[in-house]
């Protein structure tokens, strides 16, 4: 059974809105927590579009349960969480016109970047994740970065289009899996998880962890926080 990282950036979002101070981002993650969420996820992003770094204090101080913060490999952020600690760091790649994280990180192809940036947080004693596409080159790059958990991107499964192809990028996910756990790797996934898509993924025996934002605050929109959290989780088994 997967833990559920509940991912809050989009309280924040509809804070923007208004770039007032409500819905509070920290008060959300208090309310996943108490309905069955197993860690936080914010995204402090270069653009600052959505969480601030008030909000990240605020979360950290206010859970009792793992914080998550995803962040880029940018020197500013890595300084950022380094300061903050929390308990666990997802690195991801940021592009700013994106409307959110396209594809995987490129461990591969900056491996060097990517490990400095693995290296000065897990220092510091936070534990670091890689989010990254269901490909073999990429466990590798990761395993070589010296990171101990991976995310898989499930984005490709998530919005396909029609059967054939969903069943293709499922595969895709289930092979990945077995890989990074013959690697050593402790594998989580996420992106694009819904309450029509997540059983499958959830049932991918050696996922210890699903990270999902989008719907959940969706759901909530019309049922409430704490029952979208509830719901959620019950299809996390
Ligand atoms: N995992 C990572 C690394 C992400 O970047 C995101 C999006 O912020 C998610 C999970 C959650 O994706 P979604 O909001 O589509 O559920």
């Amino acid at each position: 059974m997967p833990e559920l990282g509940v991912n809050v950036d989009h309280i924040a979002t509809l804070r923007q809105a208004r770039k007032g101070k409500i819905p509070d981002p920290a008060e959300a993650a208090l309310i996943c927590e108490k309905n069955g969420a197993d860690s936080i996820v914010a995204h402090l992003r270069e653009d600052r579009r959505h969480i601030n770094e008030g909000d990240l204090v605020a979360i950290k101080k206010k859970i009792n349960i793992r914080f998550n913060l995803e962040m880029s490999i940018a020197p500013e952020i890595v300084g950022i969480a380094a300061k903050l600690k929390p308990g666990q760091a997802t690195l991801v790649p940021e592009k700013r016109q994106e409307l959110t994280t396209e594809g995987g990180l490129d461990v591969a192809g900056n491996l060097k970047s990517v490990s400095r940036a693995v290296e000065i947080l897990q220092k510091k004693g936070i534990e670091v994740s890689l989010f990254i596409d269901p490909e073999r080159k990429q466990i590798n790059a990761a395993v070589i970065s010296g990171a101990k958990i991976i995310e898989l991107h499930t984005g490709r499964y998530a919005d396909a289009q029609n059967k054939e192809k969903q069943e293709k990028y499922f595969q895709e996910i289930r092979t990945a899996v077995d890989y990074a756990l013959g690697k050593g790797l402790v594998v989580n996934a996420g992106h694009g998880l819904d309450y029509q898509n997540v059983s499958r993924i959830a049932r991918v025996k050696g996922i210890e962890e699903l990270n999902i934002g989008y719907s959940i605050i969706c759901r909530a929109v019309f049922v409430g926080l704490e029952r979208a959290v509830r719901e959620m989780k019950a299809l996390c088994v």
